[in-house]
């Protein structure tokens, strides 16, 4: 069986994105997301894609899954489906060990439904956006492990407190 994992960095409002972009820069979480995510599938919205930088575009070593309506959309090096259960089933057929659910809102919304595992990084701070993270009913998680980390926000020139948190979903 294929795990499928959310993983997301949140601030404490929610916020996950403003002008298509992650609000801050915690070169630690960016590391935590590679270290996490090397060598498995991720499932992404177009508008993610377009997010990343031109140097990790397509995210190497990692088959990138990019979700779209728009049948013409099919950038080098992705896989393209327009329909979220249709990559699901992709991953599965393909006997990934595990996929992961890298964004943005609209796709969470789809792969919280789903999901067996979060990987949740919590910033302990506000941060201006226009794209938040949908409502968890943290009852249908347990958390199985938390470590609690400092680092630089390079954006804002100050450290932040951020947590790495793992939920399992109850059975
Ligand atoms: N903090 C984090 O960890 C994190 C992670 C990822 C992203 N983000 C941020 O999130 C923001 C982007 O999120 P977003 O919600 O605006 O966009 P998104 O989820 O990345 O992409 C939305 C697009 O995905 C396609 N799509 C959505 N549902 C689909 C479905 N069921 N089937 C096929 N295609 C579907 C549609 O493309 P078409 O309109 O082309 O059909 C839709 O416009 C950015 O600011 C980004 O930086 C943050």
């Amino acid at each position: 069986m294929t795990e499928i994992v959310v993983i997301v960095a949140i601030a404490k409002n929610n916020a996950i994105g403003k002008d298509n972009k992650i609000p801050w820069h915690i070169k630690e979480d960016f590391e935590h997301f590679k270290e996490k995510t090397m060598g498995f599938p991720c499932i992404m919205g177009d508008k993610t894609y377009e997010s990343l930088p031109e140097t990790a575009k397509p995210l190497p070593g990692r088959e990138n899954i990019v979700l779209t309506l728009d049948k013409s959309f099919n950038p080098k090096g992705t896989t393209v489906f327009n329909d979220f259960e249709e990559s699901i089933n992709y991953v599965k057929e393909k006997k990934y060990e595990k996929a992961f659910i890298i964004g943005g809102a609209t796709i969470y919304r789809l792969g919280m439904e789903i999901a067996d595992t979060l990987e949740l990084t919590i910033i302990e701070k506000d941060y201006e956006a226009d794209t938040f993270y949908p409502e968890i009913n943290f009852n249908d998680w347990k958390l199985i492990k938390k470590e609690d980390k400092e680092g630089k926000d390079i954006n804002l020139g100050e450290s932040v407190r951020f947590s790495f948190l793992t939920y399992k979903r109850k059975k």
